[in-house]
């Protein structure tokens, strides 16, 4: 079975001393240029949360933020017990109102562009290079912060940066919270298939997205961030499997690499690859048995479709 990485239970949580912490680490990696301030209340009253999950959510905010800046400026990460908000969520929409700990991270960077704002939580979404942005931290943070019953606020001024507030139950509240689990991220499409799926992308977070989306669809995932620990599975008589859904670009081993090997081993396993440049993959991979190449990023239904097509029937 696969492990859910450190994940840990929600627990009585003080922001403050993790804050702290975290920041220490994105100073120590960020450049000098970049300045991290932090502005934390006094007595905050705790919120349930799993600390892990809580400092990525804090560095995904504090690298967005680092990037938005072009190598120099200030981050200001603030703690505040806030009363009486009124607002309205940027990632699901729901009105935000009445008593949270805010943990907010903002920056003098380039802002967020009015026609973005309503895309920035989407899986995939970045304005980033290729080959740069991945598309998945905010997408990573709507997924915990709503988990938690929390709201994400925005506001930004194109030129003079943005503010991203999480907004967090105070613990008293969230202990009885209204719904514990997992909100839909955004935009993705809801359907039923049934399979084992051994899943392949040597990139933590898109490897962790990835599941989640299939698991969400009700597949069995076999999920390896080393495409040497895939082949393993590949070569295994005893691991059962109805479809290889891969990566391209990974280090060791290739996807189309993988999917010769897996042709050899199980002649009838439908293989699945995605790749930045797919184009150039087309050609190739039919001769090592793949039945489809999505383009990176992959386009969630567009996936769906495709699984459906390959796998048994539900
Ligand atoms: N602090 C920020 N300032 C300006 N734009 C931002 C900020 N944070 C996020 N964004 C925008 O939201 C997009 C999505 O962010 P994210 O999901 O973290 O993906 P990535 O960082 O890989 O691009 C970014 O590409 C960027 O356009
Ligand atoms: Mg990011």
């Amino acid at each position: 079975t696969f492990s859910r990485g450190q994940r840990g239970e929600p627990r009585p949580l003080a922001l403050a001393a993790l804050v702290r912490e975290s920041i220490g680490l994105a100073r120590s990696s960020f450049p000098a240029s970049v300045e991290i301030r932090c502005a934390l209340a006094e007595r905050v009253p705790a919120v349930m949360a799993d600390p892990v999950l809580i400092e990525q959510v804090l560095l995904n905010l504090c690298i967005n933020a680092r990037d938005a800046m072009n190598g120099s400026g200030t981050i200001t990460v603030s703690l505040r017990h806030a009363w009486a908000v009124r607002g309205s969520c940027c990632s699901c929409r729901q009105p935000v109102a009445g008593d949270f700990v805010e943990l907010a991270v903002a920056d003098t960077g380039s802002g967020i562009a009015p026609e973005h704002l309503d895309r920035i939580f989407e899986p995939f979404f970045s304005t980033k290079g290729v080959g740069r942005g991945s598309g998945m931290g905010l997408a990573m943070v709507h997924g915990i912060v709503h988990e938690l019953g929390g709201h994400v606020l925005v506001d930004s001024e194109v030129g003079q940066g943005a503010r991203f507030r999480v907004m967090l139950r105070p613990l008293a509240a969230a202990l009885t919270p209204a719904n514990g689990l997992a909100a839909a991220a955004p935009g993705l499409p809801v359907g039923r298939l049934a399979g084992r799926v051994l899943l392949v992308d040597d990139e933590p977070a898109v490897l962790d997205f990835m599941r989640e989306l299939l698991e969400r669809w009700g597949l069995t995932v076999r999920a390896c961030a080393d495409p040497a620990a895939a082949r393993a599975v590949l070569e295994d008589p005893a691991e059962d499997c109805d479809l290889l859904l891969s990566d391209q670009t990974m280090p060791g081993l290739t996807g189309v690499e993988l999917a010769g090997l897996a042709r050899r081993q199980r002649a009838a396993l439908p293989v699945v690859l995605y790749s930045g440049y797919s184009g150039a993959l087309a050609a190739t991979a039919p001769a090592a048995g793949v039945v489809a190449v999505l383009d990176k990023p992959v386009d969630p239904q567009r996936l769906f479709e495709v699984l459906a097509a390959h796998l048994p029937a539900a």
